[in-house]
């Protein structure tokens, strides 16, 4: 079976996706500097697959350590997950999340060339959809405008890689944008462990609920939406990892670029997630309501058709199971891998 090389594959959707593949029956080496993951998180992933992956610590922007993966290994194809994504920071550091984003991507695309490696799948966002198009998201709309460098680093490396893949023929593109990550492997061996103050939601309210956090703060309740409250597409990390699994086969079999949103299609409010999260899992989450978070859009969701046309493939979890297992991997690691 093919081997996949995972870029920044200790991450939180790279350590779920090795899951998945490893289950697959695909053999996997990730490359990882662990600047904000841990060779933990794949010893588990080991754990749970009773599987092997070979591990690099390496920087995927260094070309010559880099080379070395692709000298020592076979590899079919590329996910790449390694890149920094903390929006407020990459405000504050716009040079260093430029720096770190694109080099990696174009560290990875050379290595592709020289040893002939024809298919690479990247991780994007939603965000690449920016502030004027409308909901639901469909993939022909144009990229819009970010409102952080973070957002730019994903336009601009969706735009490298189209660029490669229009010059190399032989070349297969898959761009996946993913909505919103959350929830944890069943097991509740691997999950998201974010460093320091969570930015994003769920890792917040886990935090709440293990007693890390003292209260959320939800950001605005005077948006148009049903509850005031912001929308957000929400995706189970688990159906995420095994949208991976069929981009591969998509891009064994084709050629060029093609896109697909990663999304259940159905947004739900901050005030649901809260709400959700207390039913399941019986407990209070102590929250207050705040001014607006700069830079928050009213509603973000897909259109998730095209990924069921094309790769056979939809979400299966429900927000019950992202609130259940979010809080199992918690509860079973308060402290995250430390
Ligand atoms: P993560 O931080 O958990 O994983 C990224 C991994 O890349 C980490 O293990 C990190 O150590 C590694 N890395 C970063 N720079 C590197 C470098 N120069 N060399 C080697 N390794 C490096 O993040 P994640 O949530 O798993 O996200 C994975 C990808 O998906 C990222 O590109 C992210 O921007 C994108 N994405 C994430 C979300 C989300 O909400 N989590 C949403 C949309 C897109
Ligand atoms: C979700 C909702 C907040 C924290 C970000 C990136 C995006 C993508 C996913 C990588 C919003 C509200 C949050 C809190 C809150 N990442 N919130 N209190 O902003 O939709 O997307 O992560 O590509 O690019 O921008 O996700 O989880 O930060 O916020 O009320 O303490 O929760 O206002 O409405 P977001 P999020």
């Amino acid at each position: 079976m093919s081997k996949i090389l995972l870029a920044g594959g200790a991450g939180y959707i790279g350590s779920h996706t090795a899951v998945e593949l490893l289950n697959a029956g695909y053999e996997v080496v990730t490359a990882d500097n662990y600047s904000n993951s841990c060779p933990e998180a794949l010893k588990r992933v080991e754990k749970i697959t009773g599987k092997q992956i070979k591990a690099y610590e390496l920087d995927i922007k260094d070309i010559k350590a880099l080379e070395n993966v692709f000298e020592e290994n076979d590899i079919d194809s590329v996910i790449h997950f390694a890149g920094l994504k903390a929006v407020g920071e990459s405000v504050e550091k716009p040079v260093l999340y430029y720096r770190n984003n694109i080099d990696t991507t174009l560290s990875l695309l050379e290595c592709m060339e020289k040893y002939k490696v024809r298919n690479i799948i990247f991780s994007s966002s939603a965000t690449v959809y920016g502030e004027e198009n409308p909901v639901p998201y469909t993939e022909q709309m144009k990229r819009g405008t970010c409102t952080n460098p973070y957002g730019w680093t994903k336009v601009m490396m969706e735009q490298i890689l189209e660029d490669a893949a229009k010059a190399q023929k032989e070349l297969s593109v898959v761009l996946l944008r993913y909505f919103n990550p959350i929830g944890a492997h069943p097991s509740g061996m691997i999950g998201e462990d974010p460093q320091g103050i969570p930015n994003n939601l769920m890792p917040f309210v886990a935090q709440v609920a293990v007693g890390r956090r003292e209260k959320l703060t939800i950001f605005g309740k005077d948006y148009d939406t049903p509850d005031g409250t912001c929308r957000r597409d929400y995706i189970h990390v688990v159906d995420l990892a095994k949208g991976h699994v069929k981009a591969i086969e998509y891009a064994q079999k084709n050629k060029g670029t093609e896109v697909f949103n990663l999304g259940t299609g159905t947004p739900y409010s901050v005030a649901e997630i809260v709400d959700t999260f207390e039913r399941v899992n019986e407990m209070k989450i102590n929250h207050v309501y705040g001014e607006r978070r700069a830079g928050d859009l009213p509603e973000s969701y897909a259109n998730a058709d095209k990924a069921l046309e094309i790769l056979g493939w939809k979400t299966e979890k429900t927000l019950e199971d992202m609130c259940r297992d979010t809080w199992n991997w918690q509860k079973n690691n308060p402290n995250g891998y430390k």
